[in-house]
């Protein structure tokens, strides 16, 4: 018996060693270790000897059957690397090669701008109108009526206006200016707000002139508002905008729904006032329209002059990215031309 055992741990011994891979290591390990396995048959027949031999043998089976065992343990874990670093070797990345291209969306340069122009308005505390507030679609009393605008104003005409087909008094807006009817309508004083927004004008489309454009209407309503509060928010704003304080000046002008009303001047950015071709040689750019708020508005929407006052502007967001990008031709922002659009990074 005691040779038996030798002979089979020879044997098991050189199978363990012999085997290459995992799975040949688990057969060798089902063959001789198992329930059946001759090793077994042996621990079955210690009972039937002497006690003196039952002493030497069974611990001969146990030393055999641990020594095995460590055997078959130190060769799993061997296997077992191996069989790691070939699958890891097999799928090794080549972290030097070059990545794909993944093309990125850029920000249009009309959102780009109505962001950074709004931006600067937040954070002088004006907030940005609901959008009901704001519609494309808008009819004539709000554009125009309650705005103070005459019967006969030349802007009311269909070739200035885009008047809607079988819709009494419905247009496309003409101007964001109608925002502010709306906002007071549906809101008491204190009001802060801006208007970011898309209008229309029956217009020849040309470098200069589109007939779909943008524009932002401000309103600030309060009790003892004065021109002075009007002048410096634009003055501030101007200031953020085109990165440093700029010369300004206010032209007297004229609209239906403000008064005083005027345009606002910033000394040309291309040429600090010299003269160039981007302000035909004036040294001066016109970026927006403002003024104190009618009465007749005021009176128009229910409230008091005597009580509250305020200003509001509007001002042309392609215009002003015109004038901050240097881009002579208002076209190129409806083109879609994917060349120009993505040179505009941006949050
Ligand atoms: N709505 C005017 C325009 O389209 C601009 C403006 C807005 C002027 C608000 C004064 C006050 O030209």
């Amino acid at each position: 018996m005691k040779e038996k055992l030798e002979q089979l741990y020879q044997t098991i011994s050189a199978e363990i060693n012999n085997a290459a891979t995992v799975a040949e290591l688990e057969e060798v390990k089902n063959n001789h270790m198992s329930r059946k396995s001759e090793l077994n048959n042996i621990r079955k027949q210690l009972k039937d000897l002497s006690i003196e031999d039952k002493k030497i043998i069974g611990a001969l089976t146990n030393k055999i059957s641990q020594d095995l065992q460590t055997l078959l343990d130190e060769k799993q874990e061997v296997l077992k690397t191996a069989e790691r670093n070939e699958k890891l070797k097999s799928e090794v990345i080549d972290i030097t090669l070059p990545g794909d291209y993944l093309p990125s969306g850029k920000m249009h340069p009309i959102t780009k701008s109505i962001n950074e122009i709004v931006q600067i308005f937040q954070g002088m505390g004006f907030s940005v109108i609901k959008h009901e507030n704001s519609p494309e679609l808008e009819t004539e009393y709000v554009n125009f009526d309650m705005l103070n605008f005459p019967q006969d104003h030349p802007a009311r005409d269909m070739q200035d206006t885009f008047y809607v087909q079988d819709r009494d008094n419905v247009i496309l807006r003409s101007q964001t200016s109608g925002a502010q009817i709306r906002e007071m309508l549906s809101h008491k004083p204190p009001i802060r707000v801006i208007s970011p927004g898309r209008v229309f004008r029956c217009e020849t489309v040309s470098a200069r002139k589109h007939n779909q454009f943008h524009q932002i209407e401000g309103l600030l309503i309060d009790k003892d508002i004065t021109f002075a509060d009007l002048k410096g928010i634009l003055n501030e704003f101007i200031k953020i905008y085109f990165e440093g304080a700029r010369p300004t000046r206010l032209r007297n002008s004229f609209f239906p729904f403000t008064e005083p009303s005027c345009e606002v001047d910033v000394q040309c950015i291309m040429c600090n006032g010299k003269g160039c071709r981007v302000c035909s040689g004036s040294g001066w750019l016109e970026i927006l329209g403002a003024g104190m708020v009618d009465v007749n508005v005021l009176k128009n929407v229910g409230l008091d002059p005597e009580e509250y006052s305020g200003f509001a502007f509007g001002m042309g967001v392609e215009r002003m990215a015109m004038l901050k990008y240097a881009i002579d031709d208002i076209r190129l922002f409806f083109n879609n031309d994917i060349r120009f659009l993505s040179q505009f990074k941006g949050k």
